[in-house]
């Protein structure tokens, strides 16, 4: 069936521009975020210099104006993300930043977290969190639900709401659902990679399927389903990581983490979650639209995707249009397709 809907919303992308320009740029990203059904998407701030200043945000979104895509930029919350110094909230703010992250990076540090919340809540932007200690071995389970407990609990205390970004595990889900019910105010999101794959893709794909948080069990995929389903995970997002072929191709050790998902994400999640039974169609989209939309508090537009619902595809390298082609899809099929993506900006 051939559906209309709103453009879609990503909340977390990485379009690496400024710095890395060979891995992805920001016309390169938004050509791959059309192509996936997107028309606003927010670009994270781990590029090179760290866009942590007002000058900074100001420039960049004045490097937007031209793109064929909504483009919004989150600003870093603290001096380089390096996690000791917050960065000047309401200035960034003013520069036109549309969320604060130090995503790639946790801030470690419980006070500077909670200084975080209270100064977000105070000028209204949304604090996405990577809530995840990489000093914990092997980036297990652990090392994301501590974290996860931590930020749930300084929210509370700080009467400020938070936003966790790539939730992965069962119990990470558990502990917002809970925190949920008793009034704290978290959303999270969720990644495609998360609810499609295992730990065990490792054996067959290598390097390709590093990404932090790590891809986790059986159990984790299913739970991450459930609270997709009960509401509990309010979003889906792509965490659009573009890394060379190059990189890639290094040992695991060596290589860094993250997948691409702007031309995927959709379509594995209709395949997955939508055609499996989990979910609605209002419900997924829901995740895609309105949940990311409210979130960062923007006016609905005339932008519109219309998809087939239906239609089987297997991805293949020619359909990427990322400058990368670091993606765990090449070669599964989906079905759902984005047939076209408009964007009246
Ligand atoms: O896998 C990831 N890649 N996770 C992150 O948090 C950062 C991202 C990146 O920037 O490559
Ligand atoms: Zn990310």
């Amino acid at each position: 069936m051939r559906i209309k809907a709103p453009g879609l919303i990503d909340i977390h992308s990485h379009l690496r521009d400024p710095g890395f320009e060979y891995k992805e740029d920001i016309q390169s990203g938004s050509l791959a975020a059309l192509t996936g059904g997107y028309t606003t998407i927010v670009c994270m701030a781990n590029t090179s210099p760290v866009l942590d200043t007002p000058e900074r945000i100001r420039a960049q979104i004045k490097r937007f104006e031209t793109l064929p895509a909504r483009l919004c930029q989150a600003a870093a919350a603290t001096i380089g993300q390096q996690g000791r110094e917050l960065t000047d909230f309401a200035a960034l703010k003013s520069a036109g930043a549309a969320a604060i992250s130090d995503d790639g990076q946790a801030i470690l540090d419980a006070k500077v977290m909670y200084d975080a919340l209270q100064a977000a809540k105070a000028v209204g932007l949304p604090l996405m969190t990577h809530s995840e200690d990489a000093r914990i071995p092997g980036r297990g389970a652990a090392a994301e639900e501590y974290m996860v407990a931590r930020d749930l609990t300084l929210a509370k205390y700080a009467d400020a709401p938070v936003h966790i970004q790539h939730v992965t595990t069962a119990k990470s889900a558990d502990l917002i659902r809970q925190a949920k019910r008793g009034g704290t105010a978290v959303t999270c999101e969720t990644c495609a990679h998360y609810f499609m794959f295992t730990e065990d893709l490792r054996r067959v794909k290598g390097a390709i399927a590093k990404v932090f948080p790590p891809l986790r069990t059986q159990r984790d995929v299913e739970a991450i389903i459930e609270a997709l389903a009960d509401g509990t995970i309010d979003i889906i997002a792509t965490d659009h990581a573009p890394h060379s072929r190059e990189e890639k191709a290094r040992d695991w050790d060596s290589a860094p983490g993250g997948m691409i998902g702007l031309e995927t994400t959709f379509a594995a999640s209709l395949t997955a979650l939508y055609h499996s039974g989990a979910l609605t169609l209002p419900q997924l989209l829901a995740k895609f639209t309105d949940n990311p939309r409210e979130l960062l508090g923007l006016p609905k537009t005339d932008d519109y995707i219309e998809f087939d619902s239906d239609e089987e595809w297997t991805l293949t390298e020619a359909d990427i249009k990322s400058k990368s082609s670091n993606s765990p899809f090449i070669g599964i099929t989906f079905r759902g397709r984005i047939k076209e993506t408009v964007c009246v900006k």
